[in-house]
Formats: C-alpha cells, sequence, structure tokens
C-alpha cells in the first residue's frame, strides 16, 4: 500500500497538485496552509554558509590503529587494534558554496572520529603550515581570499597586497603556487593537523606532535590550463570523483602518521615549533606509523550529513591536548562560535554531530532543544541528586607558560624564509617553472609596486625563484 502524504503534523494531504482558490480562476484563501507550509518551508531551506570552506565533500570512514603508540599516548582512539568511525570533509577554502572544485585553493581536510570517549575533531587542511601565525589576521587575509566590497570580484591585487606586506605567508603561499596548489582529486591530497598537538600518556607524561595522514592514491596533481578546461565541462569534479569512487566500491585510503617533539627538545628546538607557519623537517622528527584511514561509506543525504556536520579544534579526547600555538587558540573559540550561528545552538545533537557516548551536561534549553531527559532533581552543579561529577583524573599535566603579557610582535626576528627555501630546492625543474608560471598567472593585474614588494620577499628566498619569477612575468 502507498504512503500517505501528510502535513508536517502529520494531517493527510487530500491534493498536492491544485491550490485552493476561490472560483476556478483564483485567487487563493489564506486558509491554504498547505500551500502556504510549503512555500514557508522553501524559504528555510538554506542555513548560511561556512564562512570559510563553504565548497565541500564529505565521507564517511574508519580510523584502524596499526602500531602500539601507548608510550606517548593513552587516548583510547590511538590504541593498536582500535577502530573508529570518522567523517572526513574536504573543502575548498575561498570560493563560496557553489563555486567550482577544480581551483587552485588549499584544501580543507577535516576529521570528525566518533570515538569511545567523545568526539575528536581535527580540522587540518591538505598544507603543514598556514599563511598566517596570529589569529588577529585571519579576518584580513580572508578578505583578500573573498570578494571585493564595491566591485563584488575576486581580488589578485588585494591577496598579493596583503601577501607582500604579511612575509609569515611565503612558505603556505609557495606552496599554493606550487603543483600541489591544484590537486586532481580530493583522493589525492595529503592531510596535515599543521597546528602542534600534545598527547598525554598513562604516566601524565606529555608529549608535542604533528599529525599526518598520507594518501596511498599518490598525490596527483593537474596545471591551470587543465583545470579550465575540467571547469568548463563540470563544476563538481572532484564531489564527483569521491562520491563515484566511493559508491563502486573503490575506498581511497590515507597512512595515518605522527612526528614527536619531547617538552625538552621543543625548549631546544631552534625555530618556535607551536607557530603554524613552520613545519618539523622530518630528518630531526621522523615520521611514526600509527595506522590506516579508510573512506567507504557514501552519506544519505549531503545537507543532513555535510552541510551540518560542525567540525571544531575544541573536541578533544583525554590522552589528546591542545598546544601553546595562539592560532589554535582562536580557532578553539570560533568554529562552535560559527556552529551555534550557521547551524543552531543545539546543533550537537543532530545525528552527524552527536558523540557515540553519553552526553552529562548541565546545559538546558535553548532554540531546538529536542532532548527530552529523564526527570532529574540534579539539573545544576553541585547537588545532593546523584548528578554527573567531574572526574580529576582527567587532568592534563601542568604546562609552564609563565611570562609577560604583551602584544608581542610575531614578526619581529622570525625567519620566514629557510623552510620555503628548503620547499623550492627539492621541486624539480618541472615543478619550478609550474611554481613561476602558476605565480604570473595569479598576479595578472597586479600593480607593480606590490609585484616589486613580492619579488623583493622570493629574492630573499632564493635568488632563482625571484628570477624565475620575473622571467614568466616578463620583467
Ligand atoms: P623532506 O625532504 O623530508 O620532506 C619534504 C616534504 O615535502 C615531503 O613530505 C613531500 O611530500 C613534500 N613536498 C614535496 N613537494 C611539495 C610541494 N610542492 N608542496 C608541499 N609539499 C611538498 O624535507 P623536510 O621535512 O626537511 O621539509 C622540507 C620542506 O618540505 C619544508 O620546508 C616544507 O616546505 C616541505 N614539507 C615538509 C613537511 C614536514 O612535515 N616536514 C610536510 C610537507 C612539506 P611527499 O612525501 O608526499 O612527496
Ligand atoms: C572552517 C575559522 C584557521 C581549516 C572554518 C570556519 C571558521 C574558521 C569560522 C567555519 C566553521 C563552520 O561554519 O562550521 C578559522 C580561524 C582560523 C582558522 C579563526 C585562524 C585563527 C584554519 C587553519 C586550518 C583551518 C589553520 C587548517 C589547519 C579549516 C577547515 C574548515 C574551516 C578544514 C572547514 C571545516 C568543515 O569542513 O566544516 N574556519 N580558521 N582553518 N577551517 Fe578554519
Amino acid at each position: 500500500m502507498k504512503k500517505i502524504m501528510t502535513t508536517t503534523a502529520g494531517n493527510p494531504i487530500s491534493d498536492n497538485q491544485n491550490s485552493l482558490t476561490a472560483g476556478e480562476r483564483g485567487p487563493v484563501l489564506l486558509q491554504d496552509y498547505q500551500l502556504i507550509q510549503k512555500l514557508a518551508h522553501q524559504n528555510r531551506e538554506r542555513i548560511p554558509e561556512r564562512v570559510v570552506h563553504a565548497k565541500g565533500s564529505g565521507a564517511f570512514g574508519e580510523l584502524e590503529i596499526t602500531e602500539d603508540i601507548s608510550k606517548y599516548t593513552k587516548a583510547k582512539v590511538l590504541q593498536k587494534g582500535e577502530k573508529t568511525k570518522l567523517l572526513l570533509r574536504f573543502s575548498t577554502v575561498a570560493g563560496e558554496k557553489g563555486a567550482a572544485d577544480a581551483e587552485r585553493d588549499v584544501r580543507g581536510f577535516a576529521l570528525k572520529f566518533y570515538t569511545r570517549e567523545g568526539n575528536w575533531d581535527l580540522v587540518g587542511n591538505n598544507t603543514p603550515v598556514f599563511f598566517v601565525r596570529d589569529a588577529y589576521k585571519f579576518p584580513d587575509f580572508i578578505h583578500t581570499q573573498k570578494r571585493d566590497p564595491q566591485t563584488n570580484l575576486r581580488s589578485n591585487t588585494a591577496m598579493w597586497d596583503f601577501w607582500s606586506l604579511s612575509p609569515e605567508s611565503l612558505h603556505q603561499v609557495t606552496i599554493l603556487m606550487s603543483d600541489r596548489g591544484l590537486p586532481k582529486s580530493y583522493r589525492n591530497v595529503n592531510g596535515y593537523g599543521s597546528h602542534t598537538y600534545s598527547l598525554i600518556n598513562s604516566r601524565n607524561e606529555r608529549f608535542w606532535v604533528k599529525f599526518h595522514f598520507k594518501t596511498l592514491q599518490g598525490i596527483e596533481t593537474i596545471t591551470n590550463k587543465e583545470a579550465a578546461q575540467i571547469v568548463g565541462q563540470d563544476r563538481e569534479s572532484n564531489q564527483r570523483d569521491l562520491f563515484e569512487n566511493i559508491e563502486k566500491g573503490n575506498f581511497p585510503k590515507w597512512s595515518f602518521e605522527i612526528q614527536i617533539m619531547s617538552e625538552e627538545q621543543a625548549k631546544a628546538c631552534n625555530f618556535n615549533p607551536f607557530d603554524l607557519t613552520k613545519v618539523w623537517p622530518h630528518a630531526d622528527y621522523p615520521m611514526i606509523k600509527v595506522g590506516t584511514m579508510t573512506l567507504n561509506e557514501n552519506p544519505q543525504n549531503y545537507f543532513a550529513q555535510v552541510e551540518q556536520a560542525s567540525f571544531s579544534p575544541s573536541n578533544i579526547v583525554p590522552g589528546i591536548g591542545f598546544s601553546p600555538d595562539k592560532m589554535l587558540q582562536a580557532r578553539i573559540f570560533s568554529y562552535p562560535d560559527a556552529q551555534r550561528y550557521r547551524v543552531g545552538t543545539h546543533y550537537e545533537m543532530l545525528p552527524v554531530n552527536r558523540p557515540i557516548v553519553e552526553v552529562n551536561t548541565y546545559n538546558l534549553d535553548g532554540s531546538m532543544n529536542f532532548q527530552v531527559k529523564e526527570p532529574t532533581k540534579a539539573f545544576y552543579e553541585p547537588n545532593s541528586f546523584d548528578g554527573a561529577v567531574e572526574d580529576s583524573s582527567f587532568l592534563e599535566p601542568d604546562l609552564e607558560v609563565g611570562d609577560i603579557a604583551k602584544r608581542y610582535n610575531h614578526r619581529d626576528g622570525n625567519d620566514d624564509f629557510s623552510q620555503p627555501r628548503a620547499l623550492f630546492l627539492l621541486m624539480s625543474d618541472n615543478q619550478k617553472e609550474q611554481l613561476f608560471s602558476n605565480i604570473k598567472d595569479a598576479m595578472d593585474g597586479v600593480p607593480r609596486n606590490i609585484v616589486d614588494r613580492q619579488i623583493a620577499l622570493f629574492e630573499q628566498i632564493h635568488s632563482d625563484y625571484a628570477s624565475g619569477v620575473k622571467k614568466a612575468l616578463g620583467i
């Protein structure tokens, strides 16, 4: 028997083709609440898009830990043999929700692990570093990536003006303009937690850590020219590639690896290991294999499971912790703030965001709180009615930060050139040519004084870098 269509209140609908009118030629009666409900719901089908990373694709999968790293962490999700369900959302940063996929941009690599100790979110990118090192500059940077307020056009001038005045961006700009700035598909990118985090073991000892996910499909990239052809035919090339491969059973995989730095090593390190514009050189901090991540399940409903998915670096589990990276602290505030606005106060109750463990908070009420809890007198804390209590066994080891509070100049004496130089020097001739040509394309229309200021920065990385860009630009 066919299901009977109903209103949202469950009342049967007799006619879904013809509105209720006074006479055959209209007008419509106000009491046609079925028509009104349908139009009103349509007006509410969109939620605000993410302020950055608006265009994305997601899939579910599994993280399997194959190695014993218990000497570094007690986190259950990271113990050998553990298998944890996850959601991975890939994205581009600058474009709006309808932007084409095959664009030169950083790719977001946002992970939510549904662990036995609550959700662990690792909200990273396909690059190990970032454009700015102080969150104070993040909104300015993003303004240069979005549209000019008057022309409503993207502005190469704004981008290079900001970058040429912010030498800390050089490392990430070099990656963005390299071949890796335009991946062939989401399956062909690495993922990096980027920030330094901490791992804490059962003896409550802290180690600093970097998280890496290396694609087992191999890094594959496309040129600007190839991308233009793809976008002309298919604006959703990466969404299609990911969805169709998973649908076919061709599940993409990543090798999960970490780098470890002890607290003593961090104190002796010749660069700030909490600076998001720096990597930890592999030779000094070798990669340690931890496990494998596989994507094996497409979402059933894009809106419910990808658009409403809310990732935040603030979601952390015992055995994994933060670090003094000042960008990380800002992100810990910013993401849940964005999600309370973008999705709603109780965004964490939605199935895609809900942890698999019992949630015991004393938060109450608020719009769309649909949880009907067992009646209890323990609706505040402390209480005498057997309510949930804190557990000091989860306390992290002390972290020494005592120092003078002031607005430290983060550009003073900071070496913004050595690491981009190391990257430039490991590029093949062909990769260098792509780098120069991509910079030339991206500098289209930029005033000469800004171009010159940027070339002076490239010169400090390597004279071949500056001369290569100049030659490509014909100057
Ligand atoms: P290594 O030679 O040990 O590592 C070089 C790394 O660079 C590899 O991970 C390689 O990835 C990656 N790489 C190659 N081409 C590009 C590119 N166009 N864009 C981004 N990454 C690329 O050297 P070091 O560890 O001493 O690092 C040297 C430089 O390599 C760094 O300054 C940094 O720019 C870059 N890098 C370093 C990473 C790190 O965590 N140490 C991570 C990623 C980049 P793959 O193995 O997949 O080829
Ligand atoms: C998305 C803020 C730096 C990766 C977002 C969102 C905000 C934000 C508000 C939208 C969240 C939402 O609506 O759900 C910031 C701020 C930063 C910063 C304030 C700097 C202080 C970074 C860095 C990375 C990163 C350094 C990577 C290492 C991402 C990703 C997303 C995102 C991947 C998309 C998450 C998803 O798929 O839903 N960011 N961000 N951001 N950001 Fe950042």
